[in-house]
């Protein structure tokens, strides 16, 4: 069984649909344990209600950011995790921290990168006048937001729409795109060649994601 660790900032509803996802589909891999830079972080009760171990790090408390992800590395390292997953972890990372864990850290970013890189997406798109918007998954690279790209939901983006409304429908196709790419990984089915991701199977790597029900 494959191990993963998922570090959070926040509310974890990635995290809780990728943990529903792995039993409910009988994944090759579970989630060990939840890291959190926010004692707060909602997701950390998530985590404890599934009995996965759970880990927090006040990134205030570190001199400097390499000093923060130094200790961070050293608490997932404890876990021996395969797999690395940020799932709403708000913090720039450094590049020895990005290099350890290279080809095995996957992030979702709330845009069709490399659109909107950085915060605000939503918004961002809104006042671009965008007619669609979405999410990614992608390997974790030295340059935020820009690693390889795994998988893509696209949503529309309707008249009328504020931010919290797109916010929220962009969320809902994360939680099934998150999961789905993780699967991915755990199944050895994603290959990385020439900073490109392609699926063994050939699985659809991008589509318009299902309205809400
Ligand atoms: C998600 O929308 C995710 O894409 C975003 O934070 C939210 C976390 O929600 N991540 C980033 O903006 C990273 N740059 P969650 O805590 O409910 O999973």
């Amino acid at each position: 069984m494959k191990k993963i660790a998922v570090l959070i900032s926040g509310q974890g509803s990635n995290l809780g649909a990728i943990v529903r996802a792995s039993v409910a589909q009988d994944w090759p891999g579970r989630v060990v344990a939840v890291v959190s830079n926010r004692a707060d972080a909602r997701g950390l009760q998530l985590a404890r209600e599934h009995g996965i171990a759970t880990a927090v790090l006040d990134h205030k408390a570190y001199a400097d950011r390499a000093a923060f992800d130094a200790a961070l590395a050293g608490t997932i390292d404890r876990f021996a995790p395969d797999l690395v997953v940020l799932a709403g972890f708000m913090r720039i990372l450094t590049p020895g921290f990005v290099a350890r864990y290279e080809g095995r850290m996957l992030n979702v970013h709330p845009s069709l990168l490399p659109a909107f890189s950085g915060l605000h997406t939503h918004r961002r798109a809104i006042e671009e006048g965008c007619k669609v918007h979405g999410a990614t998954v992608h390997f974790v690279s030295a340059e935020l937001d820009h690693g390889p790209i795994v998988a893509q939901a696209v949503v529309p983006v309707l008249a009328g729409d504020d931010e919290a409304a797109l916010a929220a429908r962009v969320l809902a196709a994360e939680h099934v795109l998150y999961p789905r790419a993780v699967r991915w990984f755990l199944e050895g089915a994603l290959q990385l060649k020439d900073g490109r991701v392609t699926h063994r199977g050939h699985e659809p790597q991008g589509w318009l994601a299902e309205p809400a029900a």
